[in-house]
């Protein structure tokens, strides 16, 4: 895992964006793994902003979400369906078959998801996953006690999820569905490369059991220090409980992974 502390949420957002937009030139026909929340909005926001910039072409790109609640319709604007068609699908020339979010309105909850996984693979898989971390330190809706090898499935979203994410839903926690369709631990963890994104002082403890933790299905997360190729770019207010935060900061120039990214890292810091 490589660690990148920026100083602001803003700054995270702009290098997200600008990661994404350099695999999509350097492989026209990306197989792109999509996170929602509100941590996301600021991403695609910066994404849709480099796409019309720098003129990018999504015309061959494929897009898998992670996730949608059961029992929402597409058009139902507390969906993920509806979020992801407003924040990127609708802003760039994505072609509208090659997005895909897990139905959770399917009368075969467990059909829709092997066809999920299989329509994953007959892309050729998922290049680049971008993830958020969950209070109950879910990726994608893999809650406390997922197996790190689980696939994606429906299952029972936990009241802190429900709290979490009551934004959507007038504040109202008992609003939320108690359901979620989800890839699996195991899912995630077969992209070939994996970006998670982590800002606010709300997340610093958990961040810090994920990253520094010891590898466990309580905490869904802590999984991706098995991934070979995972990047996590953090806000100063996430990463005030890192415990190697310091000697993460300083690696930084010398780690290859951040090579093409040190000029845009370094007038970040100056104009932060
Ligand atoms: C969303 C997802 C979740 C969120 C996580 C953080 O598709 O899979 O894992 O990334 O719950 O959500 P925010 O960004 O709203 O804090």
């Amino acid at each position: 895992m490589q660690i990148l502390i920026l100083h602001t949420a803003q700054q995270v957002e702009a290098l997200a964006a600008r990661m994404i937009a350099d695999r999509l030139k350097a492989k026209p026909n990306l197989v792109l793994g999509c996170a929602t929340g509100r941590t996301m909005e600021g991403v695609y926001d910066r994404l849709v902003e480099l796409a019309s910039r720098e003129k990018l072409d999504f015309g061959r790109v494929t897009t898998f979400n992670l996730d949608e609640y059961v029992g929402l319709t597409a058009d139902d604007p507390q969906s993920y369906h509806y979020y992801m068609a407003e924040k990127l699908f609708s802003r760039v020339n994505l072609r509208p078959g090659r997005t895909h979010v897990p139905n959770g309105m399917a009368r075969d909850l467990a059909a829709e998801a092997v066809s999920y996984e299989e329509r994953i693979k007959a892309a050729g898989g998922i290049d680049l996953q971008l993830l958020g971390i969950g209070n109950t330190g879910h990726i994608g809706f893999n809650e406390p006690l997922s197996s790190l090898s689980s696939r994606t499935r429906d299952l029972a979203l936990t009241p802190m999820t429900q709290e979490q994410n009551a934004g959507m839903f007038g504040d109202d926690p008992s609003k939320v569905p108690t359901r979620a369709l989800t890839m699996g631990v195991g899912t995630i963890l077969e992209a070939r490369e994996a970006l998670l994104i982590v800002t606010g002082a709300h997340k610093a403890q958990i961040l810090a059991t994920a990253v520094e933790g010891p590898v466990t299905s309580m905490v869904s997360a802590t999984a991706l220090q098995f991934h070979a190729n995972c990047c996590i770019l953090v806000d100063e207010a996430a990463a005030e409980k890192l415990v190697g935060r310091e000697e993460y900061r300083r690696t930084f120039v010398h780690e290859p992974t951040w090579a093409p990214y040190r000029d845009f890292i370094l007038s970040s810091e100056r104009n932060a």
